[in-house]
């Protein structure tokens, strides 16, 4: 098959033949219809992750159709058209038991801990724990923002930010994850403070329903700006860039009481990020992580997009083939944000 390798990380990838995934016993293999390029394939072009082998092939956010299935799979049959949460779950551990399949202990993550989906075939685990049915009438570019950021999107305001109509919610970096975040919580009821520095970004986070924008390339303190649009501080703020100026930002531009969540990838040498924590304790703030969606918890978000309620296809600004991804993976690390590109192996 084709697909994008690289060998050294930050080095250029091409796009070259290589061996056929074939499945585990309780995976599949998909053949890839449309696949997402995400931030965090760059995270993980660049280094950041180091669950990866080299030489690899990224790529985790996708929908396709099923080509082979694993002997031991009972639910799935070549020829389903499927999308997948990129954190694949073992479906056994102590954290599936309790639904937690999004951290899970055993999990993989294809274009992570294997290759993944800038590619025709991607080999999926666990595909009775994993795989979610892409909706008749839904066409694989949309599907395939669903396997990553329109998902952890979703968790991160309805789950994890447990978001209410009427609230105030300021999303730093609009991007794949922060427009479709912009988006769910525009459409529960939520009034959205939009946060980048790009003119693009914030055009669209205006047009998917944010009430205030703000360009953090001509405000030099976003988390005022925030406090000021919001009359005392948002209720729920999301850093989805990721960054140290962006997650101190989304902290500082909350209210008493209020929920950050972290979404943004924060590679740093020592592994770790400054908060101001004083904040947090004086404020009785609460910092929450995000991480993906757990497959069983897709639902009631399908049935939001079915319904029209939320339209991740309208995230879709660009499409592109698999030979594109390579220079587009490294711009990536200076250009500005504008949706999301999707590529069509
Ligand atoms: N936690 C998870 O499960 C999960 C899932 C998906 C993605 N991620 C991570 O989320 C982050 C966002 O991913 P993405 O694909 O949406 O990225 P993206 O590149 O599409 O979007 C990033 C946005 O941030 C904007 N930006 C840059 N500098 C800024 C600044 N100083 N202030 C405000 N905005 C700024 C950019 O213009 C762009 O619009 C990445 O770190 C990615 O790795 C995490
Ligand atoms: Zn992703
Ligand atoms: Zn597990």
């Amino acid at each position: 098959m084709r697909a994008v390798v690289f060998e050294r990380f930050g080095e250029p990838a091409e796009v070259r033949e290589v061996a056929d995934p074939a499945p585990a016993p309780h995976g599949v293999v998909v053949r890839v219809a449309a696949t997402g390029l995400c931030r965090s394939d760059w995270h993980g072009w660049r280094g950041h992750d180091p669950d990866i082998a080299l030489p690899h092939v990224p790529g985790h956010e996708l929908a396709g159709v099923v080509e082979a299935v694993g002997d031991r799979v009972a639910g799935w049959r070549p020829g389903d058209r499927v999308t997948v949460p990129f954190v694949c779950a073992c479906g056994t551990c102590a954290a599936c038991a309790a639904g937690d399949q999004q951290v899970c202990e055993r999990q993989t993550q294809p274009g992570f801990t294997h290759w993944g989906s800038f590619a025709e075939y991607v080999a999926l685990d666990h595909a009775d724990v994993n795989l979610v049915p892409v909706p008749e009438g839904m066409s694989y570019a949309t599907a395939a923002s669903l396997g990553c950021r329109f998902a952890t999107a979703y968790r991160a305001v309805v789950q994890q930010g447990r978001l209410a109509a009427g609230e105030w919610v300021a999303v730093h970096g609009c991007g794949g994850v922060g427009l479709s975040a912009v988006m769910i919580a525009a459409a529960s009821g939520a009034r959205v403070v939009a946060v980048d520095v790009s003119a693009r970004a914030l055009e669209l986070a205006h047009a998917f329903g944010a009430a205030e924008c703000v360009d953090a390339s001509r405000t030099p303190d976003t988390a005022a700006a925030v406090l000021d649009l919001t009359g005392g501080g948002a209720h729920l703020s999301l850093d989805a860039l990721g960054s140290p100026a962006t997650c101190a930002a989304s902290v500082a531009g909350l209210r008493r009481r209020g929920r950050h969540v972290q979404v943004g990838l924060l590679p740093s040498a020592d592994g770790t990020t400054p908060v101001p924590m004083g904040r947090a304790v004086a404020l009785e703030l609460e910092l929450l992580g995000s991480h993906g969606m757990a497959a069983h918890t897709y639902p009631p978000m399908l049935e939001l997009v079915r319904a029209g309620v939320l339209r991740p296809d309208r995230l879709v600004t660009s499409t592109i083939g698999l030979e594109a991804v390579p220079a587009a993976l490294a711009a990536m690390g200076t250009a500005p944000g504008a949706g999301v590109t999707v590529v069509e192996p």
